[in-house]
């Protein structure tokens, strides 16, 4: 660490609140997130995309914790995955199945750094085709770098939170980027939701992609009439007449 302001940067991810000893000691989650690979991971992204410092943590969750981090000249978004809680029971069904990973090796640590390859995989494959989503910038281990979606002043809401005059719009262009999503890139999203789509200048951003899953998945369909389902009853608790016409057609598989 010859650089200063890698130093204070990680120091100061280190020494925020959030992830002060004892907080999470309970849940034992608190000194896995930043052991030592995953402090190497981060200091290795801030070194090749020239990042200054560690913002603030936007969202601190069961199996991830997502920081805003400063660039030289853009924003992003760091998303660590917790080792210790992410369990392969739990992303297996997501991971087998996929011919993209099939020659993957599945087994103890490799299985987080799949997941991690997975999500910057599909968000490629998103940004490629078009779909509003986040630009995936890089990986290292157990964290994605991807672009900041947002304002100076905050990271943009989730279509659960914007206001109720708003949110019919937001829901349309979420599921016209999700049909694009299913027929153009050939991926099912898999946990869309309220909570998995931010809405920023009237345009909605499919984000969280890790358990996306290709169209030739045995278990796609299903997982696109969950998204649709999910989706439908949103629509319902808000008084939102539910398009049909915005239910992809998912073709040949
Ligand atoms: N590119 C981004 N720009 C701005 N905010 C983001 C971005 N990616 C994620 N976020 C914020 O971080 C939160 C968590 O990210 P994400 O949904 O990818 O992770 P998760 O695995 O669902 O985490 P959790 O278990 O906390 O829900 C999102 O709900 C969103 O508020
Ligand atoms: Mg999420």
């Amino acid at each position: 660490m010859d650089n200063p302001d890698d130093r204070s940067a990680l120091k100061k991810l280190i020494d925020m609140d959030e992830f002060r000893e004892g907080k999470y000691s309970r849940e034992k989650t608190e000194s896995l997130v930043f052991d030592g690979r995953t402090m190497e991971s981060i200091y290795k992204l801030f070194k090749d995309f020239d990042i200054k410092y560690i913002d603030y943590p936007i969202s601190s969750g069961k199996e991830s914790v997502v920081f805003k981090a400063e660039g030289q000249m853009k924003s992003y978004v760091m998303k660590i995955f917790k080792t210790s809680t992410l369990r392969f029971h739990n992303i297996r069904p997501y991971i087998e199945g996929d011919p993209r990973f099939a020659h993957y090796r599945k087994t103890g640590r490799n299985i987080v750094q799949l997941w991690v390859r997975k999500e910057y995989a599909n968000l490629l494959e998103c940004r490629e085709h078009g779909i509003n989503s986040p630009v995936p910038m890089g990986f290292m281990k157990n964290v994605l770098l991807m672009s900041f979606i947002g304002t100076k002043v905050s990271p943009a809401p989730k279509l659960k939170d914007v206001p109720e005059k708003k949110r019919e719009a937001y829901l349309k262009d979420a599921m016209l980027q999700y049909r694009k999503m299913v027929q153009e890139a050939k991926i099912i999203h898999s946990d869309l939701s309220e909570y998995n789509v931010l809405c920023h200048r009237n345009r909605s951003y499919l984000i969280d992609m890790g358990q996306a899953v290709s169209i030739k998945h045995p278990m796609s369909r299903q997982f696109m009439e969950r998204d649709i389902q999910v989706m439908r009853s949103f629509a319902l608790r808000n008084q939102i007449e539910f398009d049909e016409r915005w239910v992809p057609v998912m073709g040949e598989k």
